[in-house]
């Protein structure tokens, strides 16, 4: 039986373009809308190269809402939508407070307004551990309290899940489902797609595979003062393709009306603790190539330890995160590696 039409934000981006991967994989016809403002259209050719079929694609920016309205006139019949179109970086949004709540928030808004009126019956959100903030308790569950965001990027994850809630209580003829993902990472196991930040990277796996295969010179480890074990923080680093597979199980459940609440919440994670420091020795460990790395100052807005009780995802959704740390490392320098070999850095 041939499945719907789900729109993709963001779908040539990290999260999204192994959600597409996997979204074509299970029968689903996919659209990516993206403004390649921290991706590449090359991005098409890798997704293609898995599954045989390359994504429709619009290049343009969410924050349009005509845009979006031609969009959907013309690719009529869909019937979801994945919302990862974001900025995404905690630090840069300490700097950059006004582009983010600009980019995050006018893009949803610009979506639940077209959602209704073209018949989408539901949306998936792309959230974040960040809306815990700093968790007194660790594991963090769906329940955990949301804290005080320590960054306007973590604010807009956590307003965002506001407005799509004050939204459908209203009585919008949809359903959401909101997917609070921990530190995604790795590769596909193809290496044919994987983390490609535009310029230097803000986060930790690609500046530490771009530091191992030498384009970096070394790895600054922001602090080593906190509160735990090594003293690096503490984070809940899941597999890039499982998280996608996730999503599409999210996605089959609105369309098919498994849902058991209007809106539903899910953290995405491997329910793992693991440091900074711990991640570093993991990749060598995993790989067998060194990172040259040392300690400097702490970041601003960075959470001391958080991670995932997974549970209520294990058992609703029936998913749950497969893959090792020490594959998902291997998966990120095979990506790394084929970067080189393709001269693109
Ligand atoms: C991880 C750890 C840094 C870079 C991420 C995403 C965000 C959201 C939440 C999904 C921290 C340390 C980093 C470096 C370092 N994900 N670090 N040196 O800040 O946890 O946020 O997960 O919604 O979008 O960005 O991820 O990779 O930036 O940092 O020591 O060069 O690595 O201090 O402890 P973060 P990150």
């Amino acid at each position: 039986m041939k499945k719907e039409r789900i729109l993709v934000t963001g779908g040539t981006g990290y999260i999204g373009s192994h959600t597409v991967v996997e979204l074509q994989q299970a029968g689903y016809s996919v659209v990516i809308i993206d403004n390649l403002s921290n991706s590449n259209i090359s991005v098409l050719d890798g997704i293609e190269r898995i599954t045989g079929i390359r994504p429709d694609f619009v290049e343009g920016d969410c924050t349009d809402i005509d845009t979006l309205r031609k969009l959907f006139t013309d690719y009529p019949g869909i019937k979801g939508i994945i919302n990862f179109a974001a900025s995404k970086a905690v630090g840069e949004s300490m700097q950059k407070p006004i582009l983010y709540y600009r980019n995050n928030l006018d893009t949803l808004l610009n979506l639940l307004d077209l959602m209704g009126p073209e018949g989408v019956k539901g949306i998936v959100f792309s959230s974040s551990c960040t809306v815990y903030g700093e968790p007194d308790v660790n594991p963090v569950t769906e329940k955990s309290p949301i804290k005080k965001a320590t960054s306007p990027y973590g604010n807009t994850k956590q307003i965002s899940e506001e407005i799509i809630t004050d939204v459908i209580a209203a009585g919008a003829p949809f359903k959401a489902i909101l997917l609070r993902y921990f530190n995604p990472v790795g590769a596909h196991p193809s290496a044919e797609i994987g983390e490609l930040p535009n310029g230097v990277p803000q986060n930790l796996i690609p500046y530490l595979t771009q530091t191992a295969i030498g384009i970096r010179k070394e790895l600054s480890v922001f602090g080593n003062d906190y509160d735990t074990p090594d003293g690096s923080c503490i984070r809940d680093y899941i597999n890039v393709v499982d998280l996608a597979k996730a999503h599409v199980i999210a996605v089959e459940r609105m369309l098919t009306d498994k849902s058991e609440a209007p809106v539903e919440i899910f953290n995405l994670g491997t329910g793992n603790g693991v440091s900074v420091l711990e991640l570093i020795n993991t990749f060598e460990e995993a790989t067998g190539v060194k990172v040259p790395h040392k300690i400097v100052g702490r970041r601003a807005g960075d959470i001391e330890k958080v991670w995932a009780d997974p549970t209520y995802a294990n058992e609703v959704l029936g998913w749950k995160a497969e893959a090792s740390l020490a594959d998902t490392m291997r998966s990120a320098w095979a990506w790394q590696q084929r970067l080189r070999e393709r001269g693109v850095m």
